[in-house]
């Protein structure tokens, strides 16, 4: 840690008064370096074509029971039912190779699904619902297994693309002859909707966001015939769209289901749209592996294998390979628990407070499940809520707070004054966590320690900067007040917004009231659950809040816009007011056109370094400051077989995705009994439940 005593040194490079900075400040350093914790598991490097292709193959089977469908005349032939090329897993890059159908996956989730219609922005309760639910142009997830020299999102829906010459436009050719659940054809028309209807209509923000930022701004998409769209761009071969084909950005819904119900073709408001499909609505038509079939509120989703989807292996089995998906609407907590004891199946384990136990269970012999720790991908960070022109519409003691955010004092004092050694250790000790600055994460490709600018732990320097930004403690209670002539130089009252449904969230939020108190800001905490949570803090309704960080800081080409304001509602931090207006410091707009720039460049030595400025000027001006990072652990039952070695939790996606689910199967000897709907498929979409052939 290094000293500087004089403050005239700090106020220079801090543009403020000297004797605003009287008491000593601790100067920035590179950030501490974290304790060694080795990743449990190497995956095995492929090429992206090595995983799978499209083709025909000779014959096709399915599992007996849905043999009895077709032999009813209630479902075509599997042949029929599967594109003319469909898309074909080699068994080679499957750990155990072809598998075998029968078993369940029994999910645990700590959300709560608001309905299916994902693209209208309604949560399915997270957990991997949609995740299954939802396939997309393009898929991300398994990429931790693909050479760094074929990077790129695997084909899915979209089964290949060819940029223009100029490299203004991208043709999409999409898989032909691919059907929703119930038969109904999927085709350009899907896609358009979604665009169209959805990206392009300012009511709608579907579940993770898309705007037209989201694929650059100004770009349009077209149908250039029945199975191919177009976009066209207004920067040439912007190659982060094909990420923002992924998961969730584009996930074509089913126009033939939806459509009727838009208020672009029907009496509804948007409200009634997006409710249009509560959960109770069963057999909701997707283009994923399982339907969901029966919803029980607050106690469980069951989904049963999709008769039309559209993946095989390389012996021609229809995919997937396990009948039936659960997931008993529980709390994160309970996930891990269940997973470690065997009740459960599958858990990502993220929250640090329930390692020492999962792993002391784990390692006897006769545990139920394994469970392999990945890199330190699981972070949080602490956002200011950065809008100052009425996004949120804040009170005058919440603009007051805006305006604080806003001065880089401030937040310097903020990040001073968490001892993160201390939050780390309050969630679990050991060699878990790492001191987290905030921004790119250590160890992930684009980090660059010496352009990351880590203000140490030091109260006393926390309060001169906090005096710097024009806060003391007048009246002598222990807390800073404002300015006289800012409410009336009343405490500095902040509230801090924290997802309930983690012990780990509500742990970290806790630890920040206490280390902000104790250097004279009162902070009061606003826990809020899942959906409600994410609406306060999708309409900016909070000063502060704790997040647990997504994929754009790790993998720097997924979700590149959200790395900044780079549109009107791209960052999380800071989005436009209802007239659209974004009220960007000089420093924001250099960050949203550092990303722009990495947007648009293709060559990969300019994105390294234009990250490293990204780095460096969004730490030394504290955007988000990181509390910690840590790595998490999957956890899956032992009977299950084709888990990639070294899937991580969470890279590009999360390990629902990283699993490739749609091949994960249980070896005949190992089968258990849990299907709760055996020898049945989903009934019409809207219907009463799962069908059977008799
Ligand atoms: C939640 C869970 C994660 C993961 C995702 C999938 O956020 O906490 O572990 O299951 O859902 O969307």
């Amino acid at each position: 840690m290094r000293h500087y005593p004089r403050a005239a040194t700090a106020a220079l490079l801090l543009g403020v008064s000297p004797l605003a900075l009287q008491a000593e400040v601790v100067g920035p350093t590179t950030p501490p370096p974290a304790p060694v914790f080795d990743a449990q598991g190497e995956p095995v490097f492929v090429d992206r074509a090595d995983i799978f292709t499209y083709r025909a193959l000779d014959s096709y089977n399915e599992p007996d029971f849905v043999t009895a469908f077709v032999e009813a005349g209630l479902l075509p032939p599997v042949e029929e039912r599967l594109p003319a090329e469909p898309l074909v897993y080699s068994s080679a890059n499957m750990t155990d190779g072809v598998g075998t159908y029968g078993d369940v996956m029994r999910h645990v989730i700590g959300g709560r699904p608001e309905g299916w219609n994902y693209i209208a922005g309604q949560s399915q309760g997270w957990g991997g619902i949609d995740i299954g639910l939802s396939e997309c142009l393009t898929r991300t997830g398994p990429l931790f297994m693909v050479n760094p020299g074929d990077l790129a999102p695997l084909p899915n829906l979209a089964r290949s693309w060819e940029w223009s010459e100029d490299g203004m436009q991208l043709v999409v050719n999409l898989i032909e002859g691919a059907k929703w659940s119930d038969g109904d054809p999927f085709d350009a028309d899907d896609a358009m909707f979604y665009w169209d209807h959805h990206v392009m209509d300012p009511e709608i923000t579907p579940l993770n966001g898309a705007t037209q930022e989201t694929f650059g701004a100004g770009t349009t998409l077209e149908k250039t015939g029945d199975y191919q769209i177009t976009f066209t761009f207004t920067t040439a071969r912007p190659e982060g769209v094909l990420y923002a084909m992924a998961y969730g950005t584009f996930c074509p819904g089913p126009s033939h289901i939806l459509q009727p119900e838009h208020p672009a073709f029907s009496d509804n408001t948007y409200e009634e749209y997006r409710n249009a499909f509560p959960p109770e609505y069963l057999s909701m038509p997707v283009m994923g592996a399982w339907v969901p079939v029966e919803y029980r509120a607050d106690d469980i989703v069951v989904m049963r294998r999709n008769p039309y989807y559209w993946k095989v292996d390389d012996a021609g089995n229809q995919l997937p390979y396990l009948n039936e998906m659960h997931y008993r609407l529980s709390t994160w907590a309970d996930r891990d628990v269940q997973a470690v004891a065997g009740t459960g199946d599958f858990s990502n384990l993220e929250q640090a407070e329930n390692y020492v136990e999962a792993l002391r269970r784990s390692a006897e012999d006769d545990a139920p499940a394994r469970l392999a720790f990945g890199p330190r991908t699981i972070g949080y960070s602490l956002y200011p809520n950065m809008s100052a022109n009425g996004w949120g519409e804040p009170d005058a003691r919440g603009q007051a707070i805006r305006e604080l955010n806003r001065d880089l004092n401030f937040r310097i004092g903020v990040t001073q004054a968490l001892d993160r050694v201390r939050l780390g250790e309050s969630l679990v000790r050991g060699p878990f966590t790492a001191q987290y600055p905030g921004g790119l994460y250590a160890g992930t490709a684009y980090y660059d320690a010496d352009s990351t600018v880590f203000y140490p732990y030091s109260l006393e320097s926390a309060r001169a900067h906090f005096e710097a930004a024009g806060l003391t403690d007048t009246d002598g209670n222990g807390f800073l007040n404002h300015p006289a002539d800012v409410l009336g130089g009343a405490d500095v009252q902040m509230t801090l917004l924290a997802n309930a449904d983690y012990q780990t969230d509500r742990n970290l939020a806790e630890g920040v009231i206490a280390m902000m108190e104790e250097a004279g800001i009162r902070v009061s905490l606003n826990l809020l659950s899942g959906n409600d949570r994410d609406a306060a803090m999708n309409s900016g309704r909070y000063d502060w809040m704790v997040f647990r960080n997504a994929s754009e800081l790790i993998t720097v080409v997924q979700n590149t816009p959200q790395l900044a304001a780079t549109g009107p509602r791209t960052l999380r931090h800071h989005m436009a007011n209802d007239a659209g207006e974004l009220d960007l410091l000089p420093f924001e707009q250099e960050l949203a056109d550092i990303v722009n720039a990495v947007i648009a460049t293709n060559d990969a030595g300019e994105r390294t370094e234009l990250m490293k400025q990204f780095q460096r000027i969004y730490t030394e001006n504290v955007y988000g400051p990181g509390l910690t990072a840590y790595p998490g652990a999957l956890i899956i039952n032992k009977r299950f077989a084709n888990i990639p070695p070294g899937a991580p939790i969470f890279m590009f996606n999360w390990a629902e995705d990283n699993i490739i689910r749609e091949r994960v199967f249980v070896p005949a000897e190992a089968q258990q009994d849990h299907e709760l709907h055996p020898g049945t498929l989903p009934g019409a979409p809207g219907s009463d439940g799962p069908i059977t052939a008799g």
